[in-house]
């Protein structure tokens, strides 16, 4: 089995009842691939019904309890979610979120049959420092719980000086970071070879046919791009 090609997007907190035309332009694009919208919590239930595959952004490690403002994995599900969205760096930085509690939260993810998205990439500070590959390398190792199959996760490489900031890595520096996740993931899980790794950061109708070219790059983690079908619809094609 090969990868799965995926062209994901992250709606983020954007997105009103209204962006549901969206969905029906982006439904409509011819696709060699999967096609993912992981919308905001308040939209989940109206995108999953159009027919699309949904994720969430975010859930809590366990399945219930008093924790205000958080979903369950199987909360997700019960409202169409198929994926979730773990350990972005937003959330890493916006809400402290730690290598142990993201694979945390894949466990609940995978308990609850989500496939879980889960996200690493080194800041500007370790990028410059020479550290990329070690922070990769460690978040990999403590972010991915030993659940892990190339059925019920996807790896997201979203360096965060990349994301929202219209700059890329150079193809080489994506190609090097794809390689070293396939690398571990080969050697730590029996299908590691055909675990989907997707490349997150700055990618538009423009930059998307390349970065698809690339080895181990089996689609994109799509953030602002994906909010209208005129942007989204064109990275879909390229895949
Ligand atoms: O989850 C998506 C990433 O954070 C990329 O966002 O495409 O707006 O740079 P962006």
């Amino acid at each position: 089995m090969a990868p799965r090609k995926l062209a994901a997007g992250n709606w983020k907190m954007n997105g009103t009842l209204a962006s549901l035309a969206e969905i029906d332009q982006i439904r409509a694009t011819p696709a060699e691939c999967d096609v993912l919208i992981c919308p905001p919590a308040t939209l989940i239930q109206a995108v999953a019904a159009t027919g699309i595959a949904t994720g969430g952004q975010d859930c809590h490690a366990n399945a219930s309890g008093a924790h205000t403002g958080d979903i369950a994995a199987a909360q997700l599900r019960d409202v169409g979610a198929s994926h979730v969205i773990l350990g972005h760096s937003e959330r890493r930085t916006d809400h402290a979120e730690t290598d142990p509690q993201v694979a945390a939260k894949a466990i609940a993810a995978h308990q609850a049959g989500l496939v879980a998205a889960i996200c690493v990439g080194e800041t500007e500070t370790q990028r410059d420092s020479g550290a990329t590959l070690d922070v990769i390398s460690a978040q990999l190792a403590a972010s991915v719980p030993d659940c892990t199959t190339a059925a019920n996760t996807v790896i997201a490489y979203e360096p965060v000086w990349a994301i929202g900031t219209g700059r890329t890595p150079t193809d080489a520096q994506i190609a090097e970071v794809h390689a070293l996740m396939r690398d571990r993931l080969s050697a730590r899980f029996a299908d590691g070879a055909d675990i989907t790794l997707l490349y997150g950061g700055s990618v538009k109708p423009g930059n998307a046919a390349e970065i698809f070219a690339i080895p181990h790059v089996n689609g994109a983690l799509v953030g602002g791009a994906s909010l209208k079908a005129a942007d989204f619809g064109p990275i879909i094609t390229a895949l």
